[in-house]
């Protein structure tokens, strides 16, 4: 076979409206493992290395037209005009490219938007077999059990090659019975495919340009038109409503799942694991059951996830363990630990051999190397230095009701239990806080703060003041001892 042949253009369709999604959002732009439909489309497009990739737009075009500049700069918006169909929709592409880039040559590959299984090496095989054959056109096609509503591949029954496509809505009994079926993914000559969409009509059943009705016309011009079967018929389906969103998202989070543990990962439940597209994970990464890794989060080796987490662009350090945590945009150190039940936002930053313990909230909290939030606190704007802790229950209070300050607390501080340090504040190296305290003023360094009022202890109280009662009879018994 060639030795990959990148083809000239790619022309990703994505102008249709998707009305079985039933949403106010184009279904272009609804998304599994963390990358939209559109975006799944490009992606694998991409791979190809086309010397064009046009993206055909004209349902939700501002969003559609926004999505493909944030997954590819360098791709085309094509607008689609008022004629319907997809041969429109191509026609519309061809012609902006001839424009910018002078006429089209060579090996043009057109996708639908919606087939977010498939995949660069698929596209590049299609595009091999095109160029190994000599086709003008060759169509990937898959069988399936329920083909209504899908193009009917009508093939010569002596030579095998496609001789025309047929929609579901213009064919004859005998050609509904047919279960090879189109996927919309092609490669054309390009001056195949201008010539042919040039005598594309809209005389059928649903008044559209049908972009399928190039391929008869190919043959008309004695060329060849030949059509490869996808061997997986998942990679080619289409997502037609949310029903097919979730079936084709657990598949690829399945696909995922199942290429890390190939590569060295230890997921212990495959089924309750979500791992999206872009996420990162080095050999010897351990994930526990219940784990969703999202966006564009990465995990250093040796470290272990879960159970039960939910991190999202995340940075994990190599050995780290996280347990039942809830963050995003945070960073945790090498060795560091963080959990059960806690929940970092954006701009944590956890130092290497760092904890963040039980019940406590950070964000916007930088925590030096070995520094430790143990328990049940909330810590936001904050420097933390290397080896302090803070002890449980204590509260940075950080915003006055209008602004938001800064705390700093330096290196081996030792800020005791249920403190609350009212931002502005600094605690010196080597400080301590007394348990309880509130403190507003900076604590030097070598220091101890104190901020409580003193306790008061009137003896005998209980049998005076609360005669009669069961603690007035222990506290009698006490005393008698
Ligand atoms: C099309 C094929 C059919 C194939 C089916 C696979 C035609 C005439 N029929 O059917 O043979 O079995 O896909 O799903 O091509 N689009 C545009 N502009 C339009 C219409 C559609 O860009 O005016 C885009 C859609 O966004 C989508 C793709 O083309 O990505 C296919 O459109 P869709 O409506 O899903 O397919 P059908 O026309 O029903
Ligand atoms: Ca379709």
């Amino acid at each position: 076979m060639s030795n990959n042949p990148s083809p000239t253009a790619v022309i990703v369709l994505a102008a249709g409206q998707g009305t079985r999604m039933k949403s106010s959002i184009p279904k272009v732009l609804h998304a599994i493992g963390g990358r939209t439909l559109l975006g799944h489309a490009m992606v694998a497009a991409r791979e190809l290395d086309p010397a064009h990739l046009a993206v055909v737009v004209r349902h939700g075009r501002d969003l559609v037209a926004a999505e493909v500049e944030r997954v590819d700069a360098a791709a085309v918006v094509v607008d689609q005009d008022d004629i319907p169909g997809t041969g429109r929709a191509t026609q519309c592409a061809v012609d902006a490219l001839d424009a910018a880039a002078g006429p089209l040559t060579g090996p043009v590959v057109v996708t639908a938007s919606d087939v977010p299984l498939l995949d660069g090496a698929t596209l590049a095989e299609l595009v091999a077999n095109h160029v190994d054959d000599g086709n003008a056109v060759t169509v990937l096609t898959t069988v399936v059990a329920d083909a209504t509503g899908y193009g009917r591949i009508v093939r010569d029954a002596a030579t095998g090659d496609v001789t025309t496509i047929v929609e579901h809505k213009d064919a004859s009994e005998a050609q509904r019975a047919i279960t090879e079926i189109n996927t919309s993914i092609y490669v054309f000559d390009a001056d195949v495919l201008r010539r042919g969409l040039g005598g594309v009509d809209q005389n059928n059943a649903q008044g559209e340009m049908y972009l399928t009705d190039v391929i008869a016309l190919a043959n008309r011009e004695g060329r060849q038109v030949r059509a490869v079967i996808a061997d997986d018929p998942m990679t080619v389906e289409g997502t037609n409503d949310r029903l097919a969103l979730s079936v084709l998202g657990a598949e690829l989070n399945r696909r995922i799942v199942e290429q890390w543990m190939l590569d060295g990962v230890t997921i212990v439940d495959p089924a309750s694991t979500w791992i999206d597209v872009d996420v990162d994970l080095a050999q010897d990464v351990t994930i526990l059951p219940g784990v969703q890794l999202h966006g564009a989060t990465t995990v250093a080796t040796g470290a272990t996830i879960g159970p039960d987490c939910t991190l999202t662009d995340m940075e994990i350090g190599a050995d780290a363990q996280v347990i039942r945590t809830h963050g995003s945009l945070a960073v945790i150190g090498a060795g560091a630990n963080v959990g059960p039940f806690s929940y970092l936002r954006p701009g944590t930053v956890l130092g290497a051999k760092g904890k963040i313990g039980a019940y406590c909230e950070a964000k916007n909290a930088k925590i030096g190397d070995g520094s430790k939030v143990p328990h049940l606190s909330y810590v936001g704007d904050i420097e933390i230095g290397t080896g302090s802790n803070l002890g449980a229950g204590t509260i940075i209070a950080n915003y006055d009701g209008v602004n938001k300050h800064r705390t700093v607390i330096g290196d081996e501080v030792r800020v005791g239990s249920d403190n609350v340090l009212v931002a502005p504040v600094t605690i010196g190296d080597g400080a301590y806080t007394a348990a309880g305290s509130t403190i507003t003023d900076n604590v030097p360094a070598g220091a101890l703060g104190v901020a409580r009022s003193r306790q008061h202890t009137s003896p005998g109280w209980t049998a005076t003041r609360r005669a009669g009662t069961s603690s007035a009879a222990a506290a009698a018994a006490a005393e008698a001892e």
